[in-house]
């Protein structure tokens, strides 16, 4: 079967950790029809815009898109490509597994978390104005719509990948009405859902929790904000933003990416890892139905990380970007 799939590059490291991976699905026997297009800095550069035209119709078309990481113009009027991209799709929740991979040097062993964000409210709605200078105010919008939509994204989550326990994170005691929203819409969907264990955190806690030991959490279930904090922090228990990726899902749409951002400090430098990147697209054809290949490609990351001799240098080895990913490619052709 031939797949149209939207690329993104995107802007710094994206192009170079995107190149390797399209390699590595092509290797696994995935066909694929790529229809790139600009984002971020490089598409202002282009065409004027860091959303064109062309690439919103693209993805409304094929609804599956790659994306690599972009640069978002700081303070010059542009909205977040990300959060205008998750909002034009409706692309309402943000899945992020945080995982160790063998061979990967982390803070902690035998973590396995699923982060569940909300991704269209909250903080994030972009409302904000200046009531008088000197005085911003920013409004945070909490709907039952999405709070239930997402606990119910969740819920069906836990429960069809074998998962225990999902635990709603908030700050209910102070955010009564928002956060006291979210939590009753989690424990409302909870309810539904007996066989899946639940409980609570206030977020300041579940930070501690997740420092302290992060092997006691399972699947957990933030809004937006808290969402983004928690699931870098999450990030850095396993290795970093180097090595996870996440997938931003709506009923009809799906776009997955590596967490990383654009690395300007090393761009060019051919030496950026491409792990996060080759996730992202493992988590996308595991979304298209390529869940042999997805296995294949998985598997042979795993197998090149543990033997550990051609890893990039921000895993302390000294190999290229390429002789990495190449390194998968000759793996998974084996
Ligand atoms: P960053 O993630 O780009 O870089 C943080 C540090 O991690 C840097 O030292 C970088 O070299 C390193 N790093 C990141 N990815 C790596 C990789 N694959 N291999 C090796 N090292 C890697 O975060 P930063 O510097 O805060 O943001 C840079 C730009 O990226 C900003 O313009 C930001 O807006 C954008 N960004 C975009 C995201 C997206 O499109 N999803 C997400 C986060 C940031």
């Amino acid at each position: 079967m031939k797949h149209r799939i939207t690329l993104i590059p995107g802007d710094g490291i994206g192009p170079e950790v995107t190149r390797p991976t399209l390699k590595i699905i092509k290797a696994a026997g995935v066909n694929v029809e790529w229809e790139t297009h600009l984002a971020g800095a490089g598409a202002l550069k282009k065409h004027g815009t860091t959303l064109p035209r062309l690439l919103l119709d693209s993805f409304a078309k094929n609804k599956i898109a790659l994306k690599g990481p972009v640069t978002t113009p700081v303070g010059e009027g542009f909205a977040s490509v990300n959060v205008e991209l998750r909002q034009s799709f409706n692309l309402y929740a943000n899945l992020r597994p945080i995982k160790n991979l063998p061979g990967v040097p982390a803070r902690y062993q035998n973590v396995d978390l699923i982060v569940v964000r909300e991704n269209t409210e909250g903080l994030y709605s972009g409302i904000e104005h200046e009531v008088v200078p000197g005085v911003m105010e920013s409004l945070k919008i909490i709907t039952e719509k999405a709070s239930t939509r997402i606990a119910k994204f969740a819920f069906n989550y836990a429960r069809a990948n074998g998962r225990k326990k999902v635990a709603a994170i908030h700050k209910a005691n102070i955010m009564k009405l928002t956060d006291g929203l979210f939590l009753q819409c989690a424990r409302n969907v909870a309810a539904k859902y007996p066989k899946i264990g639940f409980g609570d955190l206030i977020v300041d806690n579940a930070c501690l929790q997740l420092v302290l030991d992060p092997t006691r959490l399972d699947v957990l279930l933030l809004e937006n904000l808290y969402g983004d904090i928690v699931s870098d922090l999450a990030a850095g228990l396993v290795g970093g933003l180097g090595v996870v990726a996440g997938a931003n899902l709506g009923d009809t749409h799906a776009l997955f990416e590596p967490v990383h951002g654009s690395a300007p400090d090393i761009k060019g430098k051919k030496i950026a890892n491409p792990t996060a990147m080759i996730l992202a697209a493992v988590m996308m054809l595991d979304h298209v139905g390529e869940r042999r290949a997805a296995k294949r490609i998985f598997a042979a990351l795993e197998t090149v990380l543990l033997k550990g001799e051609r890893l990039t240098p921000d895993l302390n080895g000294r190999s290229s970007t390429k002789q990495f990913a190449d390194t998968i490619i000759r793996e998974i052709e084996r």
